[in-house]
């Protein structure tokens, strides 16, 4: 059977370390991969380079379209070929993100960053969603210690981050059922049994 399972949240959550525990568990007992968004391919990756790169003043609905678009070719080349090889797919991020930091945090607001993405990805959506939900100034303190380069949009003021997450806040209120919260201000060890916890019961 095949599943599109996605991992959401703000910076410094520790989606990445999450998505590699769980297809590290996953590989024992399924057929599964693990990409990203945006990216994950050649030309995502690409327009995700345009995306992230500092010093520029990209227009907030140029930059709602770039993600959408390298959605598009992610999904059509990368995610819907591997669900219909049967397999489990583990994507960190996908359309809850344009609408919690585009929708949400850049004011587009949630229906025109939807109408937009509808086109990109017609009807798939993710079976289920993790949500590690975490204080924006947590995140922020870990990506400052752990050296990586603050991108264009980690670089926003931090309204910008609190805003993220009342998106996705909101976000998991809509759709309880599909996506599952976690508390990720915990060891990455606690983390990734929670969310494994609620993939297992998902996956029966
Ligand atoms: P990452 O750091 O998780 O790889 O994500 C890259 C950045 O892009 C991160 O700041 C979140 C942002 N982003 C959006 O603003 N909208 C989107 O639709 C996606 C997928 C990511």
């Amino acid at each position: 059977m095949s599943y599109f399972i996605t991992f959401e949240g703000p910076e410094g959550s520790g989606k990445t370390t999450l998505i590699t525990a769980v297809y590290e568990m996953l590989l024992k007992s399924h057929s599964v991969i693990k990409t990203r968004e945006p990216g994950g391919i050649t030309i995502s990756e690409m327009i995700r380079e345009v995306l992230l790169a500092k010093g520029n003043d990209m227009d907030y609905r140029t930059e709602a379209l770039l993600f959408a678009a390298s959605r598009r070719q992610h999904l059509t080349e990368k995610v819907i070929p591997a669900l219909n090889q049967g397999k489990v797919v583990l994507c960190d991020r996908f359309v809850d993100s344009s609408i919690a930091y585009q929708g949400y945090a850049r004011g587009i607001g949630t229906e025109a960053v939807m109408e937009i993405n509808r086109f990109a990805i017609e009807d798939y959506m993710p079976d289920l969603t993790i949500y590690l939900k975490l204080d924006p100034e947590v995140g922020l303190s870990r990506i400052s210690s752990n050296k990586r380069d603050r991108n264009r949009l980690d670089a926003e003021q931090i309204d910008f981050h609190h805003d993220v997450v009342s998106g996705y806040n909101k976000l998991s209120e809509i759709y309880p059922e599909r996506i599952k919260t976690v508390d990720a201000n915990q060891t990455p060890e606690k983390v990734a049994e929670d969310a494994l916890k609620i993939i297992n019961q998902f996956l029966g």
